[in-house]
């Protein structure tokens, strides 16, 4: 997380550079253009090489590194007249050559736009000017050292944002925000790809130091709920949680106090509650300061939901407790009376191979296969310390997504990329492993019925996002949209648009780029005629 203590400052003058005129000037030194930024290059008495010793970040992939911009993308089959808006997909990037140990999320956050209308398909890229990427590119050199890790910065950087915006890409208020949940949003024009603010603090009325990656929207209200933790700094047990209106002006806050410091990376909303779920992947400062990553996972603390009310003042927080679990990210929510439900892809210990086992325990590949799950609480019970869990379907899987339209509403369904074991793997892959992701499944929690689109035996698919067939369509009337990478054309990438009521005919139609792009974390869409005029 950012180490900052305080909001920016406004602009100043006299002796000191606030932060935003300081990383201002960087951005002028370093240019905008291209993707190291300088347009002129001249020799510094300490230049250094620029070279990445091995390929072994993002999954045997190396980093991308390059701005795109194709207009009409080769499109096979027919993208369908009713989709007309942009895809937004975010994930990291390496800048520089990372610290020997650290970890794939870590890189520059990378965002990449479709822009889909009228069955014509351009596609833009362009990192998120974060305050720390301006700063690596003006000093032509990694300046961050590990994940979340301001101990092994370089000095010159104390005062820099951390925050990488490489985790979800949203959009509210006119704004593309860029999202990590270490700092707060950097705001992106939607249009352009151009970072408008690296510090987005809501008008400055943003109290909390962070912003998750994965806010909510109540679209009968026009709001954004979103929260940070480690609110009040690093290592703080606060969590901040707070609604912007259509106009980005926060009208809501209140804060409660976490039971342990650890990750918090996704958290549910409902037209009654609010509810968090925090993992045992730790912030642990004793290894952070001999130079390790923020988290470890430490198998003997309990999960803990909180749940509150939403509207209210946080002193009505209520912690319920549960066994060693790790889930990450919520598929939907929704409240029924006193009652609140939140379905996410929960796996039974650590999910994350780069984040150590704080006891040694060996990482389980078994162990970390996540499955649709829903976590309920009954508030009118005064009684009960822990919360039920109810595995609600046996794929495998991560990245849940729901209809977004849906989101704090009661809802039905939901979708996920998930790894179908029974279906074939191209024997040229020879030995792979993991399996990779080859399905995307629509779940009805009407009828638990499920179905499922399979991409072939020779290709990956990334998390999916949900595109309606119109306005008003019936909820999951629509479109999934998603980047396959082709594994045995080095991960070449294809977009796939799948029409959600018929998974199984495969896709309707294929964006076929003509290279591997990096990989996605979180995507997002939206309508066009949201979007600002041109
Ligand atoms: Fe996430």
């Amino acid at each position: 997380m950012s180490r900052k203590s305080k909001q920016p400052k406004k602009t100043g003058s006299g002796k000191g550079m606030d932060r935003r005129s300081f990383m201002g000037t960087l951005a002028t030194a370093a240019g905008t253009g291209a993707v190291l930024g300088a347009s002129s290059f001249a020799p510094s008495a300490h230049a250094e090489t620029v070279h990445f010793p091995t390929a072994s970040y993002l999954g045997g992939a190396g980093p991308f590194r390059s701005e795109c911009d194709i207009q009409d993308c080769d499109v096979e089959g027919e993208i369908p007249a009713s989709i007309n808006g942009a895809f937004y997909r975010v994930g990291p990037d390496w800048q520089y050559p990372p610290m020997t140990g650290n970890i794939p999320f870590d890189g520059e956050g990378h965002v990449s736009m479709f822009r889909i209308a009228n069955g014509h398909v351009d596609f833009k890229s362009r990192y998120a000017r974060t305050q720390r990427f301006k700063a690596q590119a003006a000093a032509r050199k990694r300046l961050f050292g590990m994940y979340r890790n301001h101990f092994t910065d370089d000095p010159s950087v104390a005062q820099v944002s951390r925050g990488t915006a490489n985790t979800h890409v949203v959009f509210h208020h006119g704004h593309l925000f860029a999202l990590k949940e270490d700092s707060p949003p950097v705001a992106m024009n939607p249009l352009t790809l151009e970072t408008v603010d690296d510090y987005y603090t809501y008008h400055g009325e943003l109290k909390s130091l962070t912003h998750t990656a994965h806010p909510k929207f109540d679209y009968t209200t026009g709001e954004m709920i979103s929260f940070g933790y480690e609110a009040k700094g690093f290592a703080t047990d606060d969590v901040c949680v707070f609604s912007a209106d259509a106009k980005g002006h926060i009208t809501w806050q209140a804060w409660i106090k976490a039971p342990y410091v650890g990750m918090v990376h996704d958290f549910a909303v409902s037209q009654k509650y609010v509810a968090f779920l925090v993992i045992p992947m730790a912030t642990n400062v004793e290894r952070m300061k001999q130079g390790q990553v923020h988290y470890a996972w430490d198998s003997t603390l309990p999960t803990w939901f909180g749940v509150m009310e939403r509207g209210g003042d946080g002193k009505d927080v209520r912690w319920f407790k549960g066994p060693e679990r790790c889930a990450t990210h919520v598929m939907g929510a929704f409240s029924d009376g006193n009652k609140m439900y939140v379905d996410m892809d929960m796996a039974l210990k650590n999910q994350f191979p780069f984040f150590p086992n704080l006891h040694g325990e060996p990482f389980d590949p078994k162990s970390a296969v996540g499955y649709v799950t829903r976590l309920s609480v009954d508030l009118s019970k005064k009684d009960i310390s822990e919360y039920s869990m109810e595995r609600l379907y046996p794929q495998a899987g991560v990245l849940p997504r729901q209809d977004d339209r849906y989101q704090t509403l009661p809802y039905r369904i939901g979708f996920m990329p998930t790894t179908d074991p029974t279906k074939p793997l191209n024997p040229k892959l020879g030995n792979l492993a993991f399996r990779p992701t080859n399905s995307y499944t629509r779940f009805d929690h009407a009828t638990r019925a499920t179905s499922e689109f399979f991409i072939g035996d020779d290709s990956s698919l990334q998390e999916c996002c949900f595109i309606p067939r119109s306005k008003n369509a019936p909820e999951g009337d629509g479109y999934l949209v998603g980047v396959a990478n082709r594994l045995l054309e080095g991960g070449r990438s294809d977009l796939v648009i799948v029409d959600a009521l018929h998974m199984e005919d495969g896709p309707v139609a294929t964006v076929r780029l003509p290279y591997r792009i990096y990989s996605q974390v979180h995507g997002w869409w939206v309508p066009g005629d949201a979007l600002p005029k041109a």
